[in-house]
């Protein structure tokens, strides 16, 4: 970084990726603007109004489904990163709740980046769900960044969280059609599931989800073998890693396209394996009768790794972190 200041935006900074990249920024003396939907909702802020003290934060009001709204949060910014999405896994209304505001949220920001004159890069935080879903079968196959999940297969059959999956999709090939319609810089990081810290009021998610056959919340446990079965593997990354990514991506001038970020490719059974291994006091289940124990895919971040970008953390960490986590918050209980 040269000696003056950059401007980072990040859109939707309370959530459990942004806030953490929020202050990775601010560590790296990154001046940061961010929006929430509902800055004076204090339950969905606290945590960035304490990274206030860390550096120069400024929280905007915004709304992906409000083409305007962002103008005031990206006038003036070098790079904007823009992690926002609606999660609504149990909606019955896919469409209004998740893929039209991904979509037109994404083209949203990238039309206040183009009015705004000054965003060198955007940085776009996809999913290995717009990557690996498809009607495929095997085990073994690896996806890369030429790799889209087929739309047609999951409007067809519906699996469960179909809509969010074709929210993700759609919303990244918007995103390269208005950039490349447009010339505007883009990168997008194709995050696999992550856990690790967490710094939002709440438990994250995914940590709950990727910890779940420690904690041992069954519903959470189908959840984790659903993915398995939808989008062919448990892939994992440290979500540091993946803030690191985004930083690294946005700096290395040299780099353009899809960058998928995954540290760890695993099934429900190989991962409960190790699992109950390390940790024995959370007695992990091990016996999954006829559920494949195979993956039936891998996700490849060779081409981040060829670009240069090393991962700080392999799956150990990922869980020593998350079970110390859940320790500190109270959540994780020993079973007796
Ligand atoms: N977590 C994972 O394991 C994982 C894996 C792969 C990819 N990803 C991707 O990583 C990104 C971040 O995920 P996350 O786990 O951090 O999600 P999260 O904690 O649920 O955060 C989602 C964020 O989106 C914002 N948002 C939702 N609807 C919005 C709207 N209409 N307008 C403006 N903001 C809106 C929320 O802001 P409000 O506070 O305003 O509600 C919240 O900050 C997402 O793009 C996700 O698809 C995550």
């Amino acid at each position: 970084m040269t000696s003056e200041k950059k401007t980072a935006c990040v859109i939707g900074g309370t959530g459990y990726v942004a806030s953490l990249l929020v202050k990775l920024l601010l560590e790296k003396g990154y001046a940061v603007n961010t929006t929430a939907r509902d800055p004076d909702n204090q339950k969905r802020t606290s945590h960035l109004i304490a990274l206030q003290d860390l550096g120069d934060l400024k929280i905007f009001k915004a709304d992906l489904t409000d083409e305007g709204s962002f103008d005031a949060a990206v006038a003036g910014c070098d790079f904007v990163f823009h992690v926002a999405t609606p999660v609504h896994f149990d909606s019955e209304d896919p469409e209004n709740d998740m893929i039209k505001p991904a979509v037109n949220g994404i083209l949203n920001v990238l039309k206040a980046c183009q009015r705004a004159r000054t965003v060198k890069r955007v940085i776009y935080t996809s999913s290995a769900a717009a990557v690996s879903v498809n009607a495929l079968k095997g085990t073994g196959l690896i996806m890369d960044e030429k790799d889209w999940t087929d739309v047609d297969y999951l409007i067809k059959e519906k699996p469960p969280t179909w809509g969010y999956i074709v929210s993700k999709t759609l919303a990244e090939k918007a995103a390269w059609k208005f950039a490349e319609e447009n010339n505007i810089d883009l990168i997008t990081i194709i995050p696999v599931l992550m856990a690790g810290n967490c710094i939002t009021p709440d438990v994250a998610s995914s940590i709950s989800l990727s910890t779940s056959l420690i904690t041992g919340n069954e519903f959470l446990i189908n959840g984790l073998k659903g993915m398995q079965m939808v989008s062919g593997s448990i892939s994992m990354v440290h979500v540091e890693d993946v803030c690191r990514a985004h930083i690294f991506l946005a700096q290395k001038e040299s780099a353009s396209g899809r960058y998928i970020c995954c540290v760890a490719n695993t099934s429900v059974p190989e991962l409960a394996k190790f699992l109950s291994k390390r940790y024995p006091e959370y007695k992990v289940p091990t016996d999954f009768g006829d559920f494949p124990s195979k993956a039936k895919l891998i996700l490849s971040s060779k081409k981040l790794v060829s670009e240069g970008f090393k991962f700080e953390y392999g799956i150990e960490e990922i869980y020593d972190q998350s079970v110390e986590y859940l320790k500190a918050k109270g959540v994780l209980k020993l079973k007796v």
